[in-house]
């Protein structure tokens, strides 16, 4: 299930934050930390089974009521298992009210996922 990030889980978000092509370098990674924890229409959540495995990042642009996925990551122990496709379902079935769209970082993956 999706939950909430919380500052109790940052290490292991940043773990899988760092996944990410683009968040490589440490300083740009604390920096979208720093974000993900003050900025209001950034939300960070975790995807929890037994452990916690994967991560999504999300800006809310309230002018088009959409949700952009920044940033999507799962350890790699448990890839290519339907993780990614089921957090990506879970964000939709959360807010489905809003249009959920992906960035240039995100959209390989997130334009797999239609039937999501
Ligand atoms: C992308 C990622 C989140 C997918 O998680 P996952 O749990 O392995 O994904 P699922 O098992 O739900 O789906 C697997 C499918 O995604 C595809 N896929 C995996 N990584 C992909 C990528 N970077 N771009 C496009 N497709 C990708 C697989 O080829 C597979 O395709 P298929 O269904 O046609 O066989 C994971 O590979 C990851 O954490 N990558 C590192 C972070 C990253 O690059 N994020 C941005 C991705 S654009």
């Amino acid at each position: 299930m999706l939950i909430r990030y919380k500052k109790t889980l940052e290490k292991i978000a940043m773990g899988l934050l760092s996944f990410m092509p683009n968040e490589k370098d440490l300083k740009k990674l604390q920096q979208t930390m720093r974000e993900y924890e003050t900025e209001e229409d950034w939300q960070l959540f975790l995807w929890k089974e037994e452990d916690i495995i994967g991560l999504l990042g999300v800006l809310y642009h309230k002018d088009t009521n959409s949700l952009e996925i920044q940033h999507i990551s799962v350890n790699p122990s448990h890839r290519f298992q339907g993780v990614g496709k089921r957090m990506v379902k879970a964000l939709k079935e959360m807010y489905a009210d809003k249009e959920i769209i992906a960035n240039e970082n995100t959209a390989g993956f997130i334009e797999k996922c239609d039937i999501c």
